[in-house]
């Protein structure tokens, strides 16, 4: 295959970028996405020009670091499908392709199509730790949990933090990655001495980090690679409500509930 690319080039944070057009020649269909990136940064590097910056790490759809809107879709065109695992059939020969970094005012964009997304991680660190005085460790079983929590807290803690939901969002929320993050332990046993605090202090730092507001669009879901559904949000909300109107001063603060 041969695809022609405009990609979004920027040197840093403060310079400004702008889109430039590559030719992607002798693309094999089964190559993936990053494979067939790699081929034009092999030829950029042999014209002694600066590759093309993208994340990745795995390339296997379970660490949330690649990342790239291809034709105006955060992971492009296949749904509940990664940038790493996306692959080059789902294109066609002489296609034009777009791509472009998150866009989001709290994931800067670092350099061309890799963005800074540390607020997911000071998000999940204001959750804090489960501080459940456990003694020495359990056995698997002894704290039974029903079946359908069980289920509902893996499909929360599929998430990977990629942040495709905040880039598909037209008010770049960060609703649902919190969402994700905050039901998947808070459907657990385990999850419950520090359930109301963890929601305060968790959206009171994605507010901090300058997320949007969540308005329902559902663009996030759409968007997610690992589908986690629009439930989590309203279940979040719930959880943010009660906690506001309930919880107490000292462990809003970051008490042990
Ligand atoms: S909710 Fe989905 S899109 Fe958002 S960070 Fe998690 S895996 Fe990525
Ligand atoms: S590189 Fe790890 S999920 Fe894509």
């Amino acid at each position: 295959m041969n695809l022609k690319l405009h990609v979004w080039r920027q040197k840093n944070a403060q310079s400004d970028g702008r889109f430039v057009s590559y030719d992607a020649k002798a693309i094999s269909p089964d190559m993936s996405f990053l494979e067939m990136l790699d081929v034009v940064n092999e030829t950029l590097v042999h014209a002694g020009e600066d590759p093309i910056a993208f994340d990745h790490d795995c390339r296997e759809g379970i660490c949330g670091m690649c990342g790239v809107v291809v034709n105006g879709t955060p992971h492009g065109p296949r749904k509940a499908t990664t940038t790493c695992q996306l692959h080059m059939r789902s294109f066609r020969d002489g296609d034009e392709i777009v791509l472009e970094p998150w866009r989001a005012k709290a994931f800067p964009v670092l350099k061309d199509l890799i963005v800074d997304r540390s607020a997911f991680d000071r998000i999940m660190a204001s959750g804090g730790f489960v501080s459940v005085p456990t003694g020495s460790a359990p056995d698997g079983n002894d704290i039974p949990v029903a079946k359908r929590d069980a289920d509902l807290a893996m499909d929360a803690a599929a998430c990977i933090g990629c942040g495709a939901c905040v880039a598909a969002c037209p008010n770049a929320s960060a609703m649902l990655f919190v969402a994700a993050k905050i039901s998947h332990l808070g459907y657990l046993p385990q999850g419950q001495p520090e359930r109301a605090s963890r929601a305060l202090k968790m959206v009171e730092q994605m507010d901090r980090e300058g997320f949007g507001t969540c308005t329902n669009h559902g663009e996030c879901s759409n968007a997610c690679p690992k589908e986690i559904r629009q439930e989590f949000i309203a279940r979040l909300n719930r959880d943010y409500l009660k906690a506001s109107l309930f919880e107490r001063p000292e462990s809003k603060a970051g008490g042990n509930g």
